[in-house]
């Protein structure tokens, strides 16, 4: 019996569990065994923490939110300091890893986890651990991949959000900021702006003239149109310095949140009282609840897909869906680049045909 580890690690989303029961269906039957370490690569590190995941153990997770290994993403592996840089991990950190993983007899690394979870894999990879990695963001930001499991429930969730605030703001006469995750990736915001009906879509993509938008809200309101939903990239850019609103920092990369309501602010000085203006921060609901069903087979495509890739000896790969296929690709490669929105975007030219305001 061929004994792997699975980690999760980095925030969590929607569909991880589906990943792991699908890695442990496929696997066991095929003569494997698998153990789960907890809180991500911290798991894996002493004092080891960690869980069996049998057949019996992974029945009937595969539609709950969340994670049954829980996760973290700050600790001892922590692999990426912001978009494109790599922070290099302790060697004695990576020693301690592999040393552990010896000792529980494992021969290799099933790893789910965003551009910073798989920057640490490639790391200890080159202990001589065989790995196979899967891309999870809600952010869907990763170049090699088409589509990340968690990004649709996200938008499904800001575009819940979008139909409710649209009949309070209508009923209030009022200008609704709504702020959407994603960090340098304005996926979520678009998607979610274009299905909810946004009046405005502030990605962190482009450069933002509030000068331009703030007479673009004075244009519709002549226009008698008394309310608007603007939907705010946590990651937009506002200010001379064109810098994202931080709301603080981590060991490892900026913590974002806040740029909805420091628009707002920064509207109503230029603008005193023109607006009745109000802002939501949707934050981390969209990681949270139950995946949707799109969501859950992604999920488990990949899931198996990552076991048959190990089975076949591959190491050092991610999982890829690209046009419908699953594909394996080089971590190193597919960490390297950010996949963002361009004006070229399919959704981005509808928006803007159906008379979106977008920066
Ligand atoms: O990368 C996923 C993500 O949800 C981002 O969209 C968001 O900026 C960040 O994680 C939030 O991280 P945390 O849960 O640590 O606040």
């Amino acid at each position: 019996m061929k004994k792997i580890g699975i980690i999760n690690s980095g925030g969590d989303c929607a569909g991880l569990n589906a990943v792991i029961s699908a890695v442990v269906k496929t696997g066991t039957p095929r003569g494997y065994e698998f153990i789960g370490f907890e809180r991500g690569w911290e798991g894996l590190l002493d004092p080891l923490t960690y869980q069996e995941l049998t057949l019996e153990r992974v029945r009937g997770i595969s539609h709950l939110g969340g994670t049954i290994l829980r996760t973290a993403n700050k600790g001892r592996f922590a692999g990426k300091v912001g978009s494109g840089d790599m922070s290099k991990i302790d060697p004695d950190i990576l020693a301690m890893a592999k040393r552990n993983a010896d000792q529980l007899g494992l021969d290799g690394l099933i790893v789910i986890g965003g551009d910073g979870t798989l920057s640490a894999a490639t790391q200890l990879a080159k202990y001589g651990l065989k790995l196979v990695g899967v891309p999870k963001t809600i952010d869907n930001d990763l170049g090699a991949t088409d589509k990340t499991f968690g990004f649709s429930t996200a938008v499904q969730v800001a575009t819940d959000a979008l139909d409710k605030i649209h009949t309070t703001a209508t009923s209030h006469d009022r200008v609704f900021f709504v702020e959407c995750m994603g960090r340098n990736a304005g996926w979520i915001s678009l998607f979610a702006g274009v299905a909810g009906s946004a009046n405005a879509i502030l990605l962190p993509e482009f450069e933002f003239d509030l000068d331009h938008f703030l007479a673009y809200l004075r244009r519709r309101r002549e226009l008698g149109k008394s309310s608007a939903i603007v939907v705010v990239s946590e990651g937009l850019r506002l200010g001379r310095h064109g810098q994202s609103h931080q709301a603080g920092a981590r060991s490892s990369e900026k913590v974002l949140g806040g740029a909805s309501e420091n628009l707002m602010r920064t509207i109503e000085s230029l603008a005193p009282e023109e607006f009745e203006m109000r802002h939501v921060v949707l934050g981390h609901t969209q990681r949270g609840g139950s995946p949707m069903s799109q969501d859950r087979i992604l999920a488990k495509r990949y899931g198996v897909e990552a076991m048959l890739a190990y089975e076949r000896g591959e190491t050092d790969v991610m999982i890829a869906s690209r046009a419908g296929r699953m594909i394996t690709v080089p971590i190193v490669e597919a960490v390297d680049t950010l996949k963002l929105v361009t004006r070229d975007t399919y959704e981005y030219q509808a928006a803007k045909m159906l008379g979106t305001y977008i920066n």
